[in-house]
């Protein structure tokens, strides 16, 4: 297999460098983890996965990966993982917000060989972490969101966390220190999704994420050209947004152009329900428990409905109707605020 490809093309930012399969997951800070985990958990149904008692975080699956969603308590201290190293400083995630937005790659060699291409290009990586059920690099996209780009180290993630008991997960990585990097395709290749029980909301997965960003052309250039995604859908006229994917093809990353008011950075992510049906339902479901339902979305491409986490932050739950696949997101984009567009 040919993990060093030197047919990709050179850009502004270099040749390509990474080609995630898709979106993975959402890692957050929050302003009550307890009140974060019961909204997550109870209300909107991602299973426990893992948690991390030392660095208050908690990891919530529903099946697609080792956590869809992770939950961090902000805080001004220190965090120091497995290797007794110093994992976040003070001055990082102090109050709620996005601590990052992770992209799963099909392998570790796939992995390694892009960081090794991004070495030879100067890329700005600021942490290489070994989580043992993964391996992960991050860095800036260029409004300074912080990005994971990670590859899978077992197929059971499960097993791996029942054996862990309370250890730390993380510690400093680096690529080929114990070899050469596995060519095992360790991602979940069929969901494992384990409702939880009562809860109003049984998401299939973490299936997307918007981002607001400063220029659209700079940042649709770096995700393409460093992180690998495929523009699939945009409007580079009025509109001013952008739809990306990774291999796998799927509509999951969304940017959008800040205008007068728009704050940069994370916007919301979106948990995707098997049909319009349950969307309305659980929304029903919801707001029983007290939970408002901020604004619905109904159209040829999506049926949803948005409620805000404990801390703000926009949760959106869709589903996408019969047949939308055959619908652009540029037909509909008239109908629905831009950053629900996706
Ligand atoms: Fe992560």
């Amino acid at each position: 297999m040919s993990s060093t490809s030197v047919h990709e093309p050179a850009t502004e930012w270099g040749r390509v460098l990474f080609r995630p399969r898709r979106f993975g997951h959402v890692n957050m800070y929050v302003g009550d983890l307890e009140a974060s985990y019961a909204f997550y958990h109870d209300l909107l149904g991602l299973e426990f996965a893992f948690d991390e008692p030392g660095l208050d975080a908690k990891f919530l699956s529903n099946g697609n990966s080792h956590h869809d969603l992770a939950l961090m308590q902000s805080s001004a201290r220190e965090l120091v993982g497995r290797d007794g190293l110093v994992q976040k400083s003070s001055r990082i995630g102090a109050s709620p917000g996005l601590n990052h937005l992770a992209f799963e790659m099909p392998t570790e060699a796939l992995l390694v060989a892009a960081i090794r291409r991004g070495e030879e290009q100067g890329l700005k990586v600021h942490r290489y972490y070994d989580h043992l059920i993964s391996r992960s690099v991050y860095l800036p996209d260029p409004d300074a969101n912080e990005l994971e780009i990670y590859s899978d180290s077992t197929p059971d993630w499960r097993e791996l966390f029942e054996s862990l008991g309370d250890q730390l997960l993380s510690a400093r990585w680096t690529p080929e220190a114990d070899g050469p990097p596995s060519e095992a395709h360790n991602y979940v290749d069929e969901l494992d999704h384990r409702p939880v029980p009562g809860a109003p909301v049984q998401p299939l997965r973490t299936a997307n994420a918007t981002i607001v960003v400063a220029d659209l052309e700079r940042s649709v250039s770096f995700y393409e050209s460093v992180v690998g995604l495929t523009e699939l859908e945009a409007d580079h006229g009025e509109g001013r947004w952008a739809i990306l994917s990774g291999t796998l093809g799927l509509p999951d990353f969304m940017v959008l152009e800040a205008s007068d008011g728009d704050t940069v950075g994370f916007h919301h992510f979106g948990l995707e329900l098997p049909d319009a049906e349950t969307v309305d339902a659980a929304a029903a479901r919801l707001g029983s428990a007290g939970v408002t339902v901020e604004r619905t979305v109904d159209h040829a491409r999506k049926h949803s409905a948005v409620v805000l986490d404990p801390d703000g932050v926009p949760v959106e739950l869709f589903a996408r109707p019969a047949g939308s696949e055959s619908v652009t997101f540029a037909s509909v984009a008239a109908q629905v605020d831009r950053a629900f567009l996706l």
